[in-house]
Order: C-alpha cells, then sequence, then structure tokens
C-alpha cells in the first residue's frame, strides 16, 4: 500500500493519477489527516501495511512565508520529521517532494544533488530543513527536488499567464530568473518509476523537464500555444523585464537550473523537454475541462 500524502493539489492530484493508472494500490489524504499532528499521522497508518509514503503536502506560499515562518516550518520542516519518523518506525520507504529554492541562485552551471544548499528565503530554509529531518530520521529516504511546476490542478503560472494574457494588450514577465518549468504528469511518472524501481538507492535526486528558460521566454510559449489551441484570441505584446521592477517579500534565486544526471543513471529514466510538458498540458485541457 502506498500512502499519498497531499493528495488534492497539483503534483498530488497527478501523483494519484499516475499511481492508479499504473494499477499500484494507493490510498491518499489531504489537509484532514494534518501532518503537524504525530498522533494524527500514526493513527492514520495503524493498521494500513504502508510500504511506502510520497508526501508532497507543503507550504507553498513563497511571500506569505516570510511573514509566516511558524506555519511554513511546521509543514515544510516539522510536519515532514513527523512522517520520516513515522516511516522509519513502520519500515515504509519515503519519498519526499523538494525544491530548487534551497539553492542560492548564485550559480551558473546546475546544481547537482551535493551542492550546498544556502536558501535565500524562509520558503526555502524551511524545505532545507525538512530534507534534513527526513534525511536525518529516515534511512530509506528519496528527497526528489523539482522546480517550476505546472500541471492542470491548481494555480500555477501557465494559469496565471493565460488570464493575464486574456486581459491585457501588454504584459511584462521576469527575463533574468532562469529555471526549468515542470509538468507535473511527468514528475508523477518517475515519482511512480522510483516506486515500481523497487531498488534501495536511496538520498536526494533531482527532477525538473530538460532544458532551461526564463519566465518571459516560458510566457512566450503559453502565448503562441494558448493562440494555437483557440484559447487566447486576441492579441497581447509580451516584453521582457527584470526581477527589480517587480519587488516581491521573498528573494527568489536567479539560477536555479538542476542536474538531471542522477536520476536518469540510477534509475533509467529519460526526461522530456519543458516544451514537450506544457503540449501535452495544453492537450488535456479540454479533457480536464479546465479553460
Ligand atoms: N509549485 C511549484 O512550482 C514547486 C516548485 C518546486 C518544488 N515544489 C514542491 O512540490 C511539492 C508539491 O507542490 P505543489 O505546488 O503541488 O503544492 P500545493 O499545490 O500547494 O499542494 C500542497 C498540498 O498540501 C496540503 N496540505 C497543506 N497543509 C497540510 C497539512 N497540515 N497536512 C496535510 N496536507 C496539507 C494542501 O492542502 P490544501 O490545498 O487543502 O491546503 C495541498 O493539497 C512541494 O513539496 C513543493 O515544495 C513545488
Amino acid at each position: 500500500m502506498i500512502w499519498l500524502i497531499g493528495n488534492k493539489d497539483m503534483l498530488g492530484s497527478d501523483v494519484s493519477r499516475e499511481l492508479v493508472s499504473r494499477g499500484l494500490t494507493t490510498i491518499g489524504s489531504d489537509q484532514e489527516i494534518d501532518i503537524t499532528d504525530p498522533a494524527v499521522i500514526r493513527d492514520f497508518a495503524r493498521g494500513r501495511e504502508i510500504r511506502w509514503i510520497v508526501n508532497c503536502a507543503t507550504y507553498t506560499a513563497v511571500d506569505r512565508a516570510e511573514e509566516e515562518p511558524e506555519a511554513a516550518s511546521a509543514l515544510n520542516a516539522e510536519g515532514v520529521g513527523n512522517i520520516a519518523e513515522l516511516a522509519e518506525s513502520i519500515g515504509a520507504r519515503l519519498i519526499h517532494i523538494s525544491t530548487d529554492y534551497v539553492f542560492d541562485g548564485y550559480g551558473t552551471t546546475p546544481y547537482m544533488e551535493d551542492s550546498p544548499v544556502n536558501p535565500v528565503g524562509v520558503y526555502g530554509r524551511t524545505k532545507a530543513a525538512g530534507e534534513k529531518l527526513a534525511l536525518d530520521r529516515c534511512s530509506q529516504v528519496y528527497i526528489l527536488r523539482t522546480a517550476w511546476l505546472f500541471g492542470p490542478h491548481g494555480g500555477n503560472f501557465v494559469f496565471t499567464m493565460l488570464k493575464v494574457m486574456k486581459e491585457r494588450d501588454i504584459l511584462k514577465v521576469v527575463d533574468d530568473q532562469i529555471g526549468s518549468p515542470t509538468y507535473t504528469a511527468h514528475l508523477a511518472e518517475a515519482i511512480a518509476s522510483i516506486v515500481q524501481a523497487d531498488r534501495k538507492d536511496y538520498g536526494i535526486y533531482h527532477f525538473t523537464n530538460q532544458g532551461q528558460t526564463t519566465w518571459f521566454e516560458f510566457a512566450k510559449e503559453i502565448y503562441k500555444l494558448g493562440l494555437d489551441r483557440g484559447i487566447l484570441t486576441k492579441p497581447c505584446t509580451i516584453e521582457g523585464c527584470i526581477t527589480q521592477d517587480f519587488p516581491t517579500k521573498a528573494k527568489r534565486p536567479a539560477y536555479s537550473v538542476l542536474s538531471k544526471e542522477k536520476i536518469k543513471r540510477v534509475f533509467g529514466i529519460s526526461i522530456p523537454s519543458w516544451q514537450s510538458g506544457l503540449k501535452e498540458f495544453f492537450d488535456r485541457l479540454p479533457e480536464e475541462d479546465l479553460r
């Protein structure tokens, strides 16, 4: 039995879909089983023969985290520690999802799994603390760092861009942050593959779609596909700008490309480009009725 924690939102929905489509017996939970309470998760696990735990639950509000460090930490650090402790006590293997925001973004070449972490904001700091607790408390843990997620369930950059492109004639998008957009369904496939591989190569792995881009270039691709698919029906001029033009509470890494060589080598996973991910996402929109 696989226990998928955080099964209702952006990543969790696609992980659930993927595990079920592979015929893997899965039970899901979300807010109703609060990971910040060790007794609650212990009770939930009792008698269920859980062999794997996949944790997608998280506090993702990057800017709000600057004002609510305790709330972010309760989920991203202590909550993860609780899950790791439980996994260890019941002999389950744990896949925990983390982020490119554990890095400071001053790099210029892809970050490796063992590159030093140095988060520049509260969200990244709490995620880094969660990674450490997971590694300290669970001997059978996979930490999967990812970045720039988009998928049909939950708010994300693609939906925001489509909405704004419908409303405005001119749009400015930052062109000095570099990363790798990642389609949730592709990450979900990687997670399911790790479960099915049934190996013991625990540790930290990186998974994003292949390629790198800026938010501006990503927005242009969204615009092109939006027009092609008839989701956008009027012109919108997209202009590049710099991060300082849109000050935010939380600082973001300027460069957060992750090396994927380890996951490809160890698990034989082949990774599609972010452009393929975006096309597949658009293919799914009518099916998901999310236009
Ligand atoms: N989004 C990105 O661009 C991005 C980038 C890099 C890494 N990641 C990582 O990818 C993972 C998934 O992110 P996501 O964007 O899919 O997150 P998300 O959409 O915000 O989903 C998080 C889930 O956690 C649930 N949750 C909140 N508090 C909980 C609690 N106390 N107990 C149990 N569940 C709780 C949420 O429920 P409610 O919806 O009811 O609050 C939601 O279903 C996270 O580890 C995140 O750090 C995301």
